[in-house]
C-alpha cells in the first residue's frame, strides 16, 4: 500500500464525514507539521439533510443512513472534479475486488452499482490518504462513511486513518484563515476545548498536542440538544439553536424588559461538569404555566433561554481557564455558531483573561463539514496512524480522552 507523502512535506488528504445529517466530502492539501501546518481546501462537497429530517423534528437514523449512501458518489466526483482531480479513464476491477466491494456494501442498497461504475470509469486520484470519521455520532450513519472509505481504499490502494470528529471540531477551531488556504501555528498550550454540539458539552485539555484529557461533561442533555428541543417546545422548526438565536436577536433588538426568568443549572457548582435537563424543563413548566403565549413573549423566552446556556457555558469555561493555566480556549461544535455566544466570550475573555488566545471556528466550518476530518486527518497520518481495515468499526460513543 502506498504510504506516506511525498516529498517529506505535502500531503493529499480526501476525508468523508457521514457521523449525523451532512453528507460531505472534502480534498485538503496540508504541509508543514504539527508546529505549523497550512491547508489547501482543493474540494469541498456537501449535502445537508436538514429539511428531510425537519418533518422528524430530528434527526432520523435510517434515513440519514439512506440519504448518506444515495449522495457520497455523486459528492465523491464533485469534490474530485472541483480538485481537479477526476479524469475518466476504464478501470478494470477484478472479479474478486468487485466481489469484496459488493459484500461491503451490501447493506446499502444501490451503493455498491454506483460506486463500482464510478470507480470503473475513472482514474485512480491523485491522494496520499483517506480520512474518515469513525465516531463519536449515529453509528448506522457513520458506517456508511467507513465502508465507503474500506472500498476507495481497496479499490484505490491508499491507507485509511480513522478521526474522532470531535478532534475535527478542535481543529478546524483552532485553524485561522488566510487569504487562500488555512493555517493552525502557533498554538499556546496547554489548550482549553469547550466542545458543545447536538450531542456533546464538554470540556477538554489538550495539555500535548493531541493528547486529551476529560475537565467536565454534561450529565444530561447536550446544550445543542436543549437549543433543539425549547425550539420544538417554542414550534420553531429542527435544528432549533440557528431558530432559538434569531428569535433571540430579535427581543435584543426590542429592547424591553425580559419577564421571564429561567434557570443556570451547575452554575457554582465548581466543577467542569453541566446540566441542561433542567432549564429545557423550566421551559416546559414555564409554557405549561403560560399556556397562550404569543410571538413576542416566545422570543422573551428564547432570549432568556440562549442567555441562561451562554451563562453557563461562559462560567464554567472560566473555571475551567483558572484551574487548567489554559493558554488557548478554543469553541468547537455547531452551537458555537451561536451569535450570542460568540460575542459573550469574545468580550469577557478580553476582559478577564486578555493573556489567553480565543480561538472560534469561522462561520464555515463550526457544524459538520468535511474538512474538519481532514484536518485530523492530516496529523493522524503524519504520525502513521493507519487504520486496519480489519477491524476499523464505528464507535457511536468514541471519546477524545
Ligand atoms: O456539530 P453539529 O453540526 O452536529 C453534531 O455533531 O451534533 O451541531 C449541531 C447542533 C444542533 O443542535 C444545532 O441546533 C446547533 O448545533 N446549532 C446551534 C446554532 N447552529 C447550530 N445552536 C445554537 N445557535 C446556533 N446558531
Ligand atoms: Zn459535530
Amino acid at each position: 500500500m502506498e504510504i506516506g507523502r511525498r516529498n517529506g512535506a505535502e500531503m493529499k488528504i480526501l476525508a468523508i464525514e457521514t457521523s449525523c445529517d451532512e453528507t460531505a466530502i472534502a480534498i485538503v492539501e496540508a504541509t508543514g507539521d504539527e508546529k505549523s501546518a497550512e491547508f489547501t481546501i482543493l474540494g469541498n462537497g456537501l449535502i445537508s439533510q436538514i429539511a428531510i429530517h425537519q418533518e422528524y423534528g430530528g434527526v432520523f437514523p435510517a434515513l440519514a443512513k439512506r440519504e448518506h449512501a444515495k449522495n457520497l458518489v455523486p459528492i465523491l466526483e464533485a469534490a474530485l472534479a472541483e480538485a481537479e482531480l477526476l479524469r475518466e479513464d476504464t478501470q478494470s476491477i477484478a472479479n474478486e475486488t468487485r466481489e469484496d466491494i459488493v459484500k461491503l456494501l451490501e447493506r446499502e442498497p444501490g451503493l455498491s452499482d454506483a460506486f463500482l461504475e464510478f470507480i470503473s470509469e475513472s482514474e485512480i486520484p491523485d491522494i496520499d490518504a483517506i480520512a474518515v470519521t469513525a465516531g463519536p455520532g449515529l453509528e448506522p450513519a457513520l458506517w456508511v462513511g467507513i465502508n465507503f472509505a474500506k472500498a476507495l481504499s481497496i479499490v484505490w490502494n491508499k491507507p485509511v486513518v480513522a478521526v474522532n470528529h470531535m478532534e475535527g471540531h478542535i481543529l478546524s477551531a483552532l485553524a485561522e484563515k488566510g487569504r487562500e488556504s488555512i493555517f493552525i501555528k502557533d498554538v499556546a498550550m496547554p489548550v482549553l476545548a469547550l466542545l458543545i454540539s447536538g450531542g456533546h458539552t464538554e470540556l477538554v485539555l489538550m495539555k500535548e498536542w493531541l493528547s486529551y484529557e476529560l475537565v467536565g461533561q454534561t450529565r444530561d442533555d447536550a446544550v445543542g440538544e436543549a437549543f433543539d428541543k425549547v425550539a420544538r417546545m417554542l414550534g420553531l422548526p429542527y435544528p432549533g439553536g440557528p431558530e432559538i438565536s434569531r428569535f433571540a436577536e430579535e427581543a435584543r433588538a426590542m429592547n424591553e424588559t425580559n419577564p421571564y426568568a429561567l434557570p443556570r443549572p451547575m452554575i457554582d457548582s465548581g466543577t467542569g461538569d453541566f446540566s441542561f435537563a433542567g432549564l429545557k424543563t423550566a421551559v416546559l413548566y414555564l409554557l405549561k404555566n403560560n399556556p397562550n403565549v404569543d410571538e413576542t413573549q416566545k422570543k422573551h423566552i428564547a432570549h432568556e433561554f440562549e442567555n441562561a446556556a451562554a451563562d453557563v457555558l461562559w462560567k464554567k469555561s472560566a473555571d475551567a481557564v483558572e484551574q487548567t493555566g489554559a493558554q488557548t480556549l478554543v469553541i468547537g461544535g455547531g452551537v458555537s455558531a451561536n451569535k450570542h455566544i460568540r460575542r459573550v466570550f469574545e468580550t469577557k475573555m478580553k476582559e478577564k483573561y486578555p493573556e489567553v488566545s480565543l480561538r472560534i471556528p469561522s462561520p464555515e466550518l463550526t457544524t459538520d463539514n468535511a474538512v474538519m476530518i481532514a484536518l485530523a486527518g492530516f496529523y493522524r497520518a503524519s504520525r502513521k496512524e493507519f487504520a486496519n481495515l480489519e477491524t476499523l468499526k464505528a464507535d457511536g460513543n468514541l471519546s477524545l480522552a
